[in-house]
């Protein structure tokens, strides 16, 4: 084996996520600040030089699926895609270390699937410059390109619309995860069916001034909103409504001045000002709830490390 490499996959949040008519595509337009976090999963990679094949071993506190074949995990798709792009004939092992929730809206398996892209280009003597990688990675779902790039972004299109932004994270966030997954694809198909019997239009767009204007401002004037959280506590099931609404409630009693869902759900977040309200909180969840973390908004990645 080479020199391994060892890289983060942090996970994210969305501030705001608006979510529009789905495209012929079948995908949804989006509108969302994601802000990537101190948090998440850490995988090491190595070439098997003259070895062919793709060894993926997993350990970490969240245990995926055995049943489920590695050819179907987007870690194994990721170094698979790689090597057909680059006519790369190097086999590769890689460890991944799971700590990010599955089904959790915290974009676990994109992370991981965008941190294999970082690695395996810069094994390779990165052959792809960052907009190139952000393509291929965004053949492996929409969420992944953004991991290319991390800190805070402004996300339109499916996904794969980035701009990023230098602005003051001042605040922590803590994570709340109930314990249930939320399946995507079962989300959106949820947010339709509610507005088609509704006949409820998808709400404008906010713009990017907006949003990036009330990021500046303190959390506690934020109005951003999470279209699913809204489907959600209208026709989730009677635990997820209940659910939702305890964890949010209880994020708001300790303090956080702002409060949300991720993505398509389970993590919900609440957002503080002031960190120390936050470790409280962090105290008396923990014994409530099966996954709570608090962390910290990262401003860009990490650098890859060489072991
Ligand atoms: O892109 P990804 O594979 O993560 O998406 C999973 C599913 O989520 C898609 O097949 C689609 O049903 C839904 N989706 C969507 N609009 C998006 C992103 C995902 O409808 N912007």
């Amino acid at each position: 084996m080479g020199d391994g490499i060892r890289v983060a996959a942090p996970c994210k949040i969305n501030l705001h996520l608006g979510v529009f008519d789905r495209r012929s595509d079948g995908y949804h337009p989006i509108e969302s600040i994601f802000q990537m976090l101190d948090f998440g999963d850490v995988l090491w990679i190595d070439s098997l030089k003259k070895r062919s094949g793709i060894e993926l071993h997993m350990g970490g506190a969240i245990h995926m699926d055995v049943s489920v074949p590695p050819e179907q995990n987007i870690v194994y798709k990721a170094v698979r895609l790689f090597q057909m792009e680059q006519g790369d004939e190097n086999g590769y092992y890689i460890h991944l270390e799971k700590a990010i929730p599955l089904g959790a809206g915290l974009g676990g398996g994109s992370s991981d699937a965008a941190a294999v892209l970082i690695a395996l280009n810069q094994i390779s003597g990165r052959p792809f410059t960052n907009p190139e990688l952000e393509s291929l990675a965004a053949c492996l779902g929409s969420d992944v390109p953004f991991f290319i790039r991390g800190g805070t972004a402004y996300v339109t299109g499916r996904g794969e619309e980035i701009e990023t932004f230098s602005v003051p994270t001042p605040w922590a966030v803590l994570l709340v995860n109930p314990g249930f997954h939320s399946s995507t694809p079962e989300a959106f198909a949820l947010l339709d069916r509610v507005r088609a019997e509704a006949m409820e239009p998808a709400k404008p767009l906010r713009g990017r001034d907006e949003l990036l204007q009330m990021l500046n401002s303190h959390p506690g004037n934020w109005t951003f909103y999470n279209d699913f959280l809204e489907v959600f506590l209208k026709r989730g099931t009677p635990e997820v409504q209940q659910t939702y609404r305890n964890v949010l409630l209880e994020l708001k009693n300790f303090g956080a001045d702002f409060i949300n869902l991720s993505g398509s759900g389970s993590t919900c977040f609440g957002v503080f000002s002031d960190p120390e309200r936050a470790k409280k909180a962090l105290i008396t969840l923990k014994s409530r709830w099966p996954f709570v973390k608090l962390s910290f908004p990262l401003a860009r990645r990490a650098d890859t490390v060489v072991e």
